[in-house]
């Protein structure tokens, strides 16, 4: 599907790792004719992207701790004296630490939080602000927000928080005709799954009934569609872009009668 965002701005956080799910929305976004502004705590890797993603149309990229409510309003501030106007954005930043809930230092749960609850906050709180025309704002949950997850509970609990908060953001910021709406990837290859995948990609993929793990590229184009006007009566509603991860008990059952090149022989 083409999307056409000529003459909107779209900002997206946590955008700097070029295998990464942020970076692959930007590109799609200038693909589609929009100018892009990206943000990221990782200064090298942003201007890095920054510079790849020259290539495909306009684009500034801003250092910022999402989860500092003074740097946040700061970029907000700064893009709108930049771009003129934020049409669509996209909370996606977040932290995946590998760690069972009751190991935890009070100060690591509490980064986590910060880092992937209390920015989309945050981030909401500037949208209202600035998007005074109306706008799309498209927070990044997560599969383990549906079902927790042994070995990373704090970031499930984070992003099944996320889940609940955009549905009431939905609510909350109708009357100002921002449409709030969320992504589920399930396992997406990027910087932040590269360990998981390489000691379980295995048992990851027999969960999933494609049978394949996600690319970044596979949840950009549906943040795309979210953000455009096709997707205009949803609010407060998720896209799980997860290749059908856990849609039945037993994935394998499909794939053990019919095979692998089943395809073509009905
Ligand atoms: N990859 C997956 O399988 C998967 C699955 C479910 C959900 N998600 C979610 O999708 C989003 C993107 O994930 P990804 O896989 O592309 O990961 P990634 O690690 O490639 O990207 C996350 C980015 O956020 C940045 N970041 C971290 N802390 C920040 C801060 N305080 N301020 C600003 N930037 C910060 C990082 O530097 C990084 O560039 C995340 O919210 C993640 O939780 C990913």
């Amino acid at each position: 599907m083409a999307f056409d965002f000529t003459g909107k701005t779209v900002g997206v956080t946590g955008a700097a790792g070029i295998n990464g799910i942020g970076f692959a929305i930007a590109r799609k976004f200038l693909q589609y004719g929009a100018a892009v502004f990206i943000c990221d705590l990782d200064e090298k890797a942003l201007s890095e992207a920054e510079t790849k993603l020259r290539e495909y149309g306009t684009v500034k990229a801003y250092k910022v701790d999402v989860s500092n409510g003074q740097a946040v309003s700061g970029l907000f501030k700064e893009a709108v004296r930049d771009f003129g106007y934020i049409d669509v954005f996209i909370s996606n930043a977040g932290i995946y630490p590998q760690i069972m809930v009751c190991d935890m230092a009070e100060e690591q749960w509490d980064t986590v939080m910060a880092v992937n609850l209390k920015s989309v906050f945050l981030c909401a709180r500037e949208c209202r602000r600035v998007m005074d025309r109306g706008g799309v704002l498209i927070n990044a949950s997560s599969f383990a927000a549906l079902l927790g997850s042994a070995g990373s509970g704090a970031y499930a609990a984070s992003k099944a928080a996320v889940y609940n908060l955009t549905k009431t953001l939905a609510a909350e910021l109708a009357p100002y005709q921002i449409r709030t709406v969320g992504y589920i990837p399930g396992v997406i290859e990027t910087g932040m799954t590269k360990e998981v995948i390489e000691s379980r990609e295995k048992e990851l993929t027999e969960a999933i009934a494609l049978k394949r793990l996600g690319k970044s590229d596979d949840v950009a184009d549906a943040v795309c569609f979210l953000a455009s006007d096709q997707a205009a009566y949803m609010t407060g509603t998720f896209l799980e872009i997860s290749g059908g991860k856990l849609c039945v008990q037993n994935p394998d059952y499909a794939w053990n009668q019919y095979g692998k090149n089943a395809c073509g022989t009905a």
